[in-house]
C-alpha cells in the first residue's frame, strides 16, 4: 500500500526554531539556547536554512532506522523535522533528477561527528539509490572503502577515540538513473608524525594495535611480530587499549572490507609488512661513536632489528645499515658523504618511518580508487562528500593546526561565495530587489596564508629554499617584516607596535585572527615540517627493496631518475592541492553539515555553552544565518504557503481556485500584514521578518483550534448520522431476514412434511417391492431345492442300485418275485377245469399268499363263468334271466325252489297249437301264450281239487276247462294283486285279485301246480313288464284268501306221508282251509 503522502512542515511541534533563521531575536545566547532547547530534546539537527547544523548526541539515537529512512524519502527539504536525511535526500534528488553536481561539505572540529556524518549521509543515499546486483556490489565497496581507510588513517585522541587524521574528500559517481557507478577518493594530509610519537593519551594509528591484537600467531611470525604492545617504541603506552574498541574485531573487519574492496592476497600481504616494518623501525635504537676526526657518528645498537626489517622487506641489509649512517649531499656532479650523529640518525629513521607510512596511505587510497573507479565512460553525476577536519586551536598550535585552519578559512571562504552567490540567484530569478549584504567575508585571511609574494606558506617556502642556515626563528622574523600591517596577523617582534606588550603572545609564537577567532601558532617545527625532507640515502634504499610495493612507495629513489631538484615542500603540496578542491567544490552544488561538539568528555547529555560558543564563532554560524537573513529570512513557495495558511481567510478557506500566487495575496492582504514585511517573488514568497512568520503560526494554531472543533462537530453530526444510516439499513437487512428465515422455516417444515409423506409413500412401496422380491425369491429359491431335491432324489434313485444299503430290499424283492414266479407257473399246471361248478382249486402254497390265492381263484371263477355264459344263445340267455329272476325271488324262502333249478322252464307244456283239442281255446287267445299247463283248482268250499288250464298271455291270466278248453275265467295282469304261496315244498299258491274287478267276483284263485316256481317267476317278469309294477309275491306258512264275500285262512301244517308226497287240502271251517304237506 503507498504510503499515504501526509504534508507537513518543520514548523510543526517546533522545539524552539528547526531553522535559526527564525530566530527573535537573533544573537549569540539567543543561538546557544535554541541549540541547547533542541539538544536536550533529543533533537541534534537544526538548519540555518539549507545548511545543517549537527551536534554530537554521543550515544546512539534512534533516528537513521529503515522506517527514518523511509520518511525522509522525496520528501521535501521543510517538510519534516531537521535531519541529516533531509539533506542527503535533497542533494541525492536534485542530483538526480536536476542534474546537478553536489558536494557535501561536512566541516566541525574533531570529534564534532563529521566521519559520522558523512557515512550517514553514504549510507542514506546507498540506501534510496538504485538496487540490483551489479549496483549492490558497488555501493558495498564504496562502503567498505571506510573501514580500510579508518583503520589506516584514524587513531585514538583525547577528542575523539576515532578522529581522522587525514583530509577526505570521496566523489561518488552515478549514472542518470542515479545509480552509483562507483567513486574517487582525495586524501589531504596525512598526520604522519603520529607514526613516531603521540601526544599523551593518544594512540598511533589503529592498524597497529590491530595487527597486534587481531592477527593469528602464524601471521605474526611471518611478519616478524611480537603481540605484546610494549615491545615497540612507536606504539604510546598510554592508552594502548580502548574502551569499547575491540580492535582484533575490528582487524578482521578491516581484512574482510579489504578483500570487498578487491585487494589481492599478495597485496594485503605487502601492506602487512610495510605495517610490521614501520612498527619495527621504531625499535632501531642508535648509540654515538667518537671518531678520529672528532665527530660524532651513531651505531646501531642491537642489529638483530634490523636485520628482520631487511628480511621482511627484502632490502639489503648493509644498504640500510648504511644510510642510517651517512647523508650524500649531491651538488653540482659532487657528492659528499657526512656521517650522521645520533639524533640525525633518530631523525632518519623517523623520517623513513612516516614517509613509509604516510606513502603506504596515498597508495592504499589510490589502489582503492582503482577497485572502485567507475567502470564506463558514460557522462557522471558526482556527490562529493568532503570530511575534513576542521578548525584546531590547540594550546600549541603547530605547521599541522596552521594547514588545517588554512583549509578551513578556504571552506569558509567557498561558503560564504557559494551562498551569497546562492542568494542572489535565488532573488533574480524571484525577480526580488537585491540589497546589498553586509558580511564579513574572511577573503583577507586567506590571502594573508596564500599569497603567492607576501602569503606566510610563501614565505616559509621561500625560507626553506634559501641557502645558509635557516630556522624556523628567521622564518618568524621575515614573518614579522612581511605581515607586520596585515589587519589579522599579530606578533610581539612585528613592527607593527600594537602587539609589543602583549604578553599572552609569546616571541616564539605568531598569531593569525581567523574568521573563527584567534589561533596562535608555534613556530618550531615549521620549516622542518614544510621541508618534509627524507635523505636520499634512504629513499634510495628503500626503492632497492626487494619488495614491489615499497619499491613503489619510493620512485624518486632510482638513481636513473635522479632529480636534483627539491621536492614540493608540505605547504605548497597542501596549497595545490586545496585550490583543486577548491576548484572541485566550486562546479557543485554545495551542501553544509556543520557539526558540533557539545562537550569534551565524548559524553552524552552534556552541553558545554562556553564550547559550544566557541565553535559557533568559528564556524561563523551567526554569520551565516546573518547571511542568510540579509533579505528576507524566510521565504516558501506559493503552493505550501497556501496550503499552510488557507485556513486563515474566509476567501482561500477551504478551497483557492486560483492560482496560489494570486491566494498568498489575498490571504496576506486579508490578514492586514504590512507590505514591507513581505514580497512576492517568482514562485515564492518571502517574509522580511520572522516575527511575522511566527504571527502567521500563532493565527494558524488558533485558527486550527477553532477548526478542529467544527471539524468534531461536522465529524460527530457525520458519524451520528452514518450510525443511523446504518442502523436503518441494518433494520431493514435484519428484517428481510427474519423474514426470510421464517419463511425459510415455513418452508422447511412443509417440505420435511411432504418429505415424510413422500418417504411413508416410498417406504411402503419398498416394502411391498420388497415382499414381492422376497416371495420371489423364495419361490426360486424353493423351486431351486425342489428341483434339487428332486434331482437329489434322481440321482439317488440312479445311483441307489450302486448302494449295499438297497442289497437287502432288492434281495427280498427278488427274492418274492422268484416266488410268485414259481407260484405263478405252478398255478399253471394245477389249474381246475373250465366247469363252473368245479369246486377244486389248488391248495395254498405259502401263507403270505392267503388273500392273493382266494382272489385269483374268485377271478379264476368269474372269468370260467364268463367263458360258459358266452357260449350261450339268446334263447338259453333267456331262461337263464329267468331262473336267476327265480333264484332272487325264491332262494332260501322257498323249500321248493332247490327241486326246481334242474329243470328247465319249458313254458308250454301243452302243445296248444298243435294239438286240435285246444283248437278253439287257441282261437279264443289271439296272444302269445307264455305258460300254457295244466294246473288244479282248488274248489274253495271243500278243497277238492279240479284240473284246469292255465294260460298266461302277456296281458291276460287264463283258466280253462282241461277237457273242453272253454275259459272259464280271464283275468287281465293288471288286476292281479298278490301272488301268495307257503315256504314249503309244496306246489300251492294263491293268485289275489283286485277287489271290485270283473274276476274278482268269484274271489281269490287257489290253485296248485308242478311249476309254481317257473309259473310265479313268468307271472312276476310278465307282470312287471306290462305293469311297469312290481308283482307282490307273499311267502307265508298262514295267508287269507278272498272266497266269495268270506276271508279264509289258508294254513299250512307238516303232514304224515299216507298220500305218498300229494299234499291234502281239507276245508276245516269257514274261515280255515288246511293244507297238509308232507
Ligand atoms: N550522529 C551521531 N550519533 C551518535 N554518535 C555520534 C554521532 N556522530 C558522532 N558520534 C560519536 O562521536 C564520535 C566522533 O565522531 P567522528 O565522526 O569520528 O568525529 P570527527 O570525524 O568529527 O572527528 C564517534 O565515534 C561517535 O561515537
Ligand atoms: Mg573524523
Amino acid at each position: 500500500m503507498a504510503k499515504m503522502e501526509v504534508k507537513t512542515s518543520l514548523l510543526d511541534d517546533m522545539i524552539g526554531v528547526g531553522d535559526m533563521v527564525l530566530l527573535e531575536p537573533l544573537n549569540e545566547d539567543s543561538f546557544i539556547n535554541n541549540l541547547k532547547k533542541r539538544f536536550d530534546h533529543n533533537e541534534v539537527y537544526t538548519y540555518i536554512g539549507s545548511v545543517v547544523i549537527s551536534i554530537n548526541p554521543y550515544r546512539s539515537l534512534p533516528i537513521y532506522t529503515p522506517e527514518k529512512v523511509e520518511e525522509y524519502r522525496n520528501r521535501n527539504f521543510y517538510e519534516l523535522s531537521p535531519h541529516i536525511f533531509a539533506l542527503s535526500d535533497e542533494a541525492y534528488r536534485s542530483l538526480r533528477d536536476q542534474d546537478k553536481d553536489q558536494c557535501i561539505l561536512i566541516t566541525g572540529e574533531s570529534g564534532a561527528g563529521k566521519t559520522e556524518a558523512s557515512k550517514l549521509v553514504m549510507s542514506y543515499v546507498a540506501a534510496v539509490c538504485g538496487k540490483g546486483a551489479e549496483v549492490n556490489q558497488v555501493k558495498e565497496q564504496l562502503l567498505q572503502s571506510n573501514p580500510v581507510l579508518e583503520a589506516f588513517g584514524n587513531a585514538k585522541t583525547v577528542r575523539n577515540d576515532n578522529s581522522s587524521r587525514f583530509g577526505k574528500y570521496m566523489d561518488i559517481e552515478f549514472d542518470f538513473k542515479g545509480d552509483p557507478l562507483g567513486g574517487v577518493i582525495s586524501n589531504y594530509l596525512l598526520e604522519k608524525s603520529r607514526v613516531v610519537k603521540q601526544p599523551r593519551g593518544e594512540r598511533n594509528f589503529h592498524i597497529f594495535y590491530q595487527i597486534l591484537s587481531g592477527a593469528s600467531e602464524e601471521f605474526l611470525c611471518k611478519l616478524k611480530l611480537e603481540r605484546d604492545f610494549s615491545r615497540y617504541n612507536y606504539l604510546g603506552l598510554d592508552s594502548a587499549k580502548v574502551n569499547g574498541v575491540d580492535d582484533a574485531a575490528n582487524f578482521r573487519t578491516v581484512r574482510n572490507a579489504m578483500q570487498i574492496v578487491g585487494f589481492m592476497d599478495d597485496e594485503t600481504q605487502s601492506v602487512f609488512e610495510v605495517v610490521a616494518a614501520v612498527l619495527k623501525l621504531g625499535n632501531i635504537e642508535f648509540k654515538p661513536e667518537s671518531r678520529a676526526n672528532g665527530l660524532d657518528e651513531s651505531k646501531i645498537k642491537d642489529k638483530n632489528e634490523l636485520k628482520e626489517i631487511c628480511e621482511l622487506t627484502g632490502i639489503d641489509q648493509s644498504v640500510l645499515e648504511r644510510a642510517f649512517s651517512f647523508r650524500t649531499v649531491e651538488a653540482k656532479q659532487e657528492k659528499v658523504s657526512t656521517t650522521l650523529n645520533v639524533a640525525q640518525a633518530y631523525y632518519a629513521r623517523d623520517a623513513l618511518a612516516k614517509n613509509l607510512y604516510s606513502r603506504l596511505f596515498s597508495w592504499l587510497v589510490t589502489r582503492i580508487n582503482e577497485s572502485i573507479k567507475a567502470q564506463t565512460k558514460v557522462r557522471k553525476k558526482v556527490m562529493g562528500v568532503l570530511d575534513i577536519y576542521g578548525f584546531e586551536i590547540f594550546e600549541d598550535n603547530s605547521f599541522e593546526q596552521f594547514i588545517i585552519n588554512y583549509c578551513n578559512e578556504k571552506l569558509q571562504q567557498i561558503f560564504i561565495e557559494l551562498t551569497l552567490k546562492e542568494e542572489q540567484e535565488e532573488y533574480i530569478r524571484e525577480g526580488i530587489e537585491w540589497t546589498n549584504i553586509e558580511y564579513f567575508n574572511n577573503a583577507i585571511i586567506c590571502d594573508l596564508i596564500e599569497n603567492n609574494q607576501t602569503g606566510i606558506l610563501a614565505m616559509l617556502d621561500e625560507e626553506c629554499l634559501r641557502p645558509g642556515t635557516v630556522t624556523d626563528d628567521t622564518f618568524l622574523e621575515k614573518l614579522n617584516q612581511v605581515c607586520a600591517t596585515h589587519q589579522h596577523f599579530e606578533s610581539r617582534m612585528s613592527k607593527c607596535s600594537r602587539f609589543l606588550n602583549d604578553t599572552s603572545l609569546p616571541h616564539s609564537c605568531f598569531r593569525i585572527q581567523h574568521y573563527a577567532g584567534k589561533v596562535m601558532y608555534q613556530v618550531e617545527g615549521f620549516v622542518d615540517k614544510n621541508n618534509d625532507l627524507l635523505y636520499r640515502d634512504l629513499s634510495q634504499a628503500m626503492w632497492k627493496a626487494n619488495h614491489s610495493l615499497i619499491k613503489a612507495l619510493f620512485p624518486e629513489g632510482n638513481p636513473a631518475k635522479i632529480n636534483l631538484k627539491r621536492p614540493p615542500t608540505a605547504g605548497s603540496q597542501f596549497k595545490a592541492s586545496v585550490a583543486t578542491l577548491m576548484k572541485n567544490l566550486q562546479t557543485k552544488n554545495p551542501n553544509y553539515i556543520r557539526c558540533i561538539k557539545p562537550n569534551d568528555k565524548k559524553a552524552a547529555h552534556i552541553f558545554n555553552e562556553a564550547l559550544v560558543c566557541h565553535q559557533i564563532r568559528y564556524l561563523g554560524l551567526l554569520e551565516n544565518v546573518r547571511v542568510r537573513r540579509a533579505g528576507y529570512a524566510f521565504r516558501q513557495a506559493y503552493e505550501p504557503c497556501l496550503e499552510r495558511y488557507k485556513m486563515l481567510c474566509t476567501q482561500t478557506w477551504p478551497h483557492w481556485r486560483g492560482p496560489a500566487r494570486a491566494g498568498v495575496e489575498v490571504l496576506f492582504d486579508e490578514l492586514g500584514i504590512p507590505e514591507e514585511e513581505f514580497s512576492f517573488g517568482r514562485s515564492k514568497i518571502f517574509i522580511r521578518n520572522p516575527r511575522t512568520l511566527f504571527k502567521l503560526e500563532d493565527l494558524r494554531k488558533q485558527r486550527l483550534e477553532d477548526l478542529a472543533t467544527l471539524i468534531a462537530k461536522i465529524y460527530r453530526g457525520w458519524k451520528c448520522r452514518t450510525h443511523f444510516l446504518l442502523m436503518k439499513k441494518s433494520q431493514i437487512v435484519i428484517a428481510s431476514w427474519v423474514r426470510r428465515y421464517a419463511q425459510q422455516k415455513s418452508y422447511q417444515k412443509t417440505k420435511s412434511s411432504a418429505i415424510i409423506v413422500q418417504s411413508y409413500i416410498r417406504g411402503w412401496k419398498a416394502r411391498k417391492l420388497l415382499r414381492e422380491l422376497k416371495h420371489l425369491k423364495r419361490c426360486n429359491e424353493a423351486a431351486t431345492i425342489i428341483a434339487a431335491y428332486w434331482h437329489g432324489t434322481q440321482v439317488r434313485r440312479e445311483y441307489r442300485k450302486f448302494f449295499r444299503a438297497n442289497a437287502g430290499r432288492k434281495i427280498y424283492e427278488f427274492t418274492l418275485q422268484r416266488l410268485m414266479q414259481k407260484y405263478f407257473l405252478e398255478m399253471k399246471k394245477k389249474m381246475p377245469s373250465l366247469s363252473p361248478i368245479d369246486k377244486n382249486w389248488p391248495a395254498r402254497p405259502y401263507l403270505f399268499l392267503d388273500s392273493t390265492h382266494k382272489e385269483l381263484k374268485r377271478i379264476f371263477h368269474l372269468w370260467r363263468c364268463k367263458k360258459y355264459r358266452d357260449q350261450f344263445t339268446d334263447q338259453q340267455k333267456l331262461i337263464y334271466e329267468e331262473k336267476l329272476e327265480a333264484s332272487e325271488l325264491f332262494k332260501d324262502k322257498k323249500a321248493l325252489y332247490p327241486a326246481s333249478v334242474g329243470q328247465p322252464f319249458q313254458g308250454a307244456y301243452l302243445e296248444i297249437s298243435e294239438n286240435p283239442k285246444y283248437k278253439k281255446l287257441k282261437d279264443a287267445v289271439d296272444e302269445k301264450i307264455i305258460i300254457a299247463e295244466v294246473v288244479n283248482k282248488i274248489n274253495r268250499a271243500n278243497g277238492k281239487a279240479t284240473s284246469r288250464i292255465f294260460l298266461l298271455t302277456k296281458n291276460n291270466v287264463l283258466l280253462a276247462d282241461q277237457k273242453s278248453g272253454t275259459i272259464k275265467s280271464e283275468v287281465p295282469l293288471g288286476d292281479v294283486t298278490k301272488v301268495s304261496m307257503s315256504s314249503q315244498n309244496d306246489g300251492f299258491f294263491a293268485v289275489h285279485l283286485k277287489e271290485g274287478s270283473e274276476a274278482a267276483s268269484k274271489g281269490d284263485f287257489l290253485l296248485s301246480s308242478d311249476h309254481l316256481i317257473e309259473m310265479a317267476t313268468k307271472l312276476y317278469r310278465t307282470t312287471l313288464s306290462q305293469t311297469k309294477q312290481k308283482l307282490n309275491i307273499e311267502i307265508s306258512d298262514e295267508f287269507l284268501v278272498q272266497f266269495k264275500q268270506d276271508k279264509v285262512c289258508v294254513k299250512f301244517i307238516q303232514g304224515s306221508q299216507k298220500n305218498g308226497n300229494i299234499p291234502t287240502c281239507k276245508r276245516k271251517n269257514n274261515r280255515l282251509l288246511e293244507v297238509a304237506v308232507p
